[in-house]
């Protein structure tokens, strides 16, 4: 039998497969369903204090080899997440899910981690300093100083289990530098990563930017970002603390996705524009696909490969 069992610290899973915040993950009803479905877990579409209601339509657009979108973090709210997953743990015990915050400003962020460790929530938190879509909003993982910074307020008084989710980096040096940072506090996971952020398509038969938010520029994901993903997992899975496990996201269009970024170092894949496109039965397809390419390969859990990808 092939298991996809997986952990992050002491936090269990029962499949590798989560959604990526963002995706069918913003209502309730979306949050059911990907309890329902074969997902280990799953994560909130982030969140800022008040609810907002994102970009301005059309903010997502299919493309041949993934997807682009200009969301604009679109949200019902912390409280609204935060009550949907203590109603969810008193409900499941033993079943862990992820809360993603992703606040405008580090006072935000800060304000919200301060609701969520003063409530019981008993899961993992996710700050998201990635967002690429809100106008006039740099990302924070570009910015190194103000990363240190942030994490450095927040881990004055925060002591759940958290951690954050990055952009991608493309240069050695940077995933030099963001280890560094990132090694100095007692976080549990790095996200690696969000969408490739800022890329712009075009309509052939009118000549227009695809989606409407800052004049068509937005995050591209699905297999357009798997070479990128799987550079950054590895990046950072041979330069961060071995306390601070990965969770490899983007690109991933099959099980064989899953496997190369669990081989590059993730303990658990987070699924995207494959999931906007197939709906949360796609987490079936993924397991069965994965199980099938471990067995070719006589595995039978993920620790068998988990990080070994060999170099030449
Ligand atoms: O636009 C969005 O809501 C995307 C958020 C993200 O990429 O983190």
């Amino acid at each position: 039998m092939t298991d996809l069992q997986t952990s992050i610290g002491d936090f269990q899973f029962d499949n590798v497969f989560m959604n990526a915040s963002g995706v069918r993950c913003y209502t309730e009803e979306d949050l059911d369903a990907l309890a329902q479905s074969d997902a280990g877990t799953f994560v909130t579409k982030s969140a800022t204090q008040a609810k907002r209601l994102g970009n301005p339509s059309p903010r997502y657009a299919r493309l041949e080899l993934g997807s682009i979108n200009s969301m604009g973090l679109p949200n019902e709210g912390l409280d609204y997440y935060l009550n949907y997953a203590l109603k969810f743990q008193e409900k499941h015990p033993g079943q862990w899910i992820f809360l993603s915050v992703a606040g405008l400003t580090m006072e935000e962020n800060l304000a919200m981690a301060h609701t969520i460790e003063d409530s019981d929530f008993n899961g993992l938190v996710e700050f998201n300093l990635s967002c690429p879509n809100v106008p006039g909003k740099p990302q924070t993982g570009y910015d190194f100083d103000r990363t240190k910074e942030v994490l450095t307020n927040l881990f004055t008084f925060f002591t759940k289990p958290a951690g954050v989710k990055l952009p991608p980096y493309f240069d050695l040096a940077q995933f030099d530098q963001m280890a560094a940072i990132l090694n100095q506090f007692p976080l549990q996971f790095v996200n690696s990563i969000n969408s490739l952020g800022n890329g712009l398509m075009i309509d052939p038969e009118t000549d227009t930017a695809l989606i409407k938010p800052k004049g068509g520029f937005g995050g591209i994901g699905g297999a357009y970002a798997k070479p990128i993903a799987l550079a950054n997992v590895r990046a950072f899975s041979q330069r961060l603390d071995p306390k601070i496990q990965l969770i490899g996201t983007g690109g991933v269009t099959n099980g064989r996705d899953a496997y190369d970024l669990i081989l590059a170092g993730a303990s658990l894949v987070q699924v995207g524009t494959l999931l906007q496109e197939e709906r949360p039965a796609v987490f079936t397809r993924l397991s069965r696909e994965l199980q099938a390419v471990m067995q070719t390969k006589g595995y039978t859990n993920l620790s068998d490969f988990k990080g070994q990808l060999k170099t030449q």
